[in-house]
């Protein structure tokens, strides 16, 4: 157990940098294992779930390493070209990793189990294990679709075209990987747009993928198989969903301004920061750029009084991992903001729907679940003065350190020791900016 607590802070002030994307440093080292080739990437986020994933690579044959200045060198071993790992593959927290992985391992010839930490290991399963069976996956899992479980690949693998029953880049992304050592043709259908790093990702990497958007609003994302990956050069962007904490922060600390630099801005990844303008947040982009096929920017953020609003379900999956944070920042908002269609929060590390519900009750916020909706009372200063179950969930841990940072008493967390997961860092990053947490062991 690592008990973390934080109290009044601030003003803060600064210019800083967020870890890499979590979820392209993912795709970075997987689809630089199924290329041919060195792939060089710099950037890459060396959080635990990532770390996992290199390891894992590793282990089906890839060359993985870290080089002196913090750059990352894959040798790939061609799509096809994975071997059966001789021990267990263990994801630890992260179900990107053991989702995406999955997906790639589903059309080789080869027998791979599959393990995580307690938190992963209570994770649905069978959205990514369906579709890869009918690919001509045998996958055997624990009662329920749970990890641990074990998948032999297919030799001859099949196409697939498929609806996603549930907005989940990590679904879509599973069956594109699988797709890439099947013959024919692989489609995916999303109702609601999720993250496409994959889909530009796999462009940039020489693979033949189309998008196009009918009438009623789905999205067909189509992929030709047997693809050959031709190793590339990334740079991978500041997390958005990282840069979430200091931002809310700042939004809540009077007479804070602070500059995030190099932060991603994948309109699929940026609902946090149009919800938090229409709240009234003085959130200013500088800078636009474009690096590795994904836009980033400089993000200027002020202190400022926020009101409530109400943020529809259509927003939920660029914003998915963000729900936590947002619903901190509405307990300050003047006014009521009300959140539609949460229902996937009750399946990420944690149920974050109760743990957010939990939290904000123990530090004094009135709020409604209603169904998948949440709402939240906001008017003042939260109490705060709680002591926060995390359960193994990064983001929950994150999130009420903010919210001790401008409640009238302290917060403390549990556990806070998942936050590497994601936020290497950010306990010293918080503090260096002006916030006071500290390490209670
Ligand atoms: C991710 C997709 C989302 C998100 C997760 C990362 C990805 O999960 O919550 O943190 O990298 O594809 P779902 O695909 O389950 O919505």
């Amino acid at each position: 157990m690592t008990p973390v607590s934080s109290g009044t802070s601030g003003p803060l002030k600064g210019r800083i940098r967020v870890p890499g994307d979590k979820s392209i440093s993912h795709r970075a080292l997987i689809l630089g294992a199924l290329a041919v080739g060195r792939t060089r990437i710099e950037g890459l986020l060396e959080g635990e779930d990532v770390l996992n994933t290199a390891k894992a690579m590793r282990a089906l044959g890839a060359r993985v390493e870290r080089g002196e200045r913090g750059q990352w060198q894959v040798d790939g071993v061609g799509v096809g070209g994975f071997g059966e790992p001789a021990d267990v593959l263990d994801f630890g927290n992260s179900g990107t990793g053991a989702r995406l992985v999955l997906g790639a391992v589903a059309t080789s010839p080869l027998t791979a189990v599959f393990t995580g930490d307690a938190s992963l290991r209570k994770r649905p399963m069978a959205r990514v294990a369906t579709p890869l069976q009918r690919m001509g996956a045998r996958i055997i899992a624990h009662a329920g679709d749970r990890l641990p479980l074990t998948v032999t690949g297919s030799a001859d693998p099949l196409p697939l075209d498929y609806t996603l029953p549930v907005p989940s880049a990590q679904v879509k992304s599973a069956i594109l990987l699988a797709g890439l050592n099947a013959p024919g043709e692989t489609t995916v259908v999303e109702t609601l747009a999720t993250r496409d790093h994959t889909e530009r990702m796999l462009r940039h990497f020489g693979a033949i993928v189309t998008g196009a958007t009918a009438a009623d609003g789905q999205r067909r994302i189509a992929l030709r198989g047997e693809a050959e990956l031709k190793a590339a050069d990334l740079a991978v962007p500041g997390d958005p969903s990282s840069a979430a904490f200091p931002m809310v922060a700042a939004l809540l600390l009077p007479g804070s301004e602070i500059e995030l630099q190099g932060v991603g801005m994948n309109e699929l990844r940026t609902g946090l920061f149009a919800t938090l303008r229409e709240m009234g947040a003085a959130i200013e982009i500088g800078n636009p750029r474009e690096t590795g096929g994904e836009p980033v920017a400089d993000l200027l953020v002020r202190a400022s009084a926020l009101r409530g609003v109400e943020v529809p379900a259509e927003r939920a999956p660029s914003m998915i991992d963000e729900y936590p944070v947002l619903a901190v920042a509405a307990a300050f908002a003047s006014g009521r903001t009300v959140m539609h269609g949460l229902a996937e929060l009750r399946v990420k590390e944690s149920d974050r729907l109760a743990a957010v519900a939990t939290g904000l009750r123990a530090c004094g916020v009135d709020l409604t679940v209603e169904g998948d909706t949440l709402i939240v009372e906001g008017g003042g200063r939260p109490r705060g003065d709680a002591t926060i179950a995390a359960h193994l969930d990064h983001r929950i841990a994150m999130a009420f350190l903010v919210m001790g940072m401008a409640a009238e008493r302290p917060v403390a967390i549990d556990d806070a020791a998942t936050i590497n997961t994601s936020f290497p860092g950010f306990v010293a990053l918080m503090n260096g900016l002006g916030a006071t947490v500290r390490d209670d062991a």
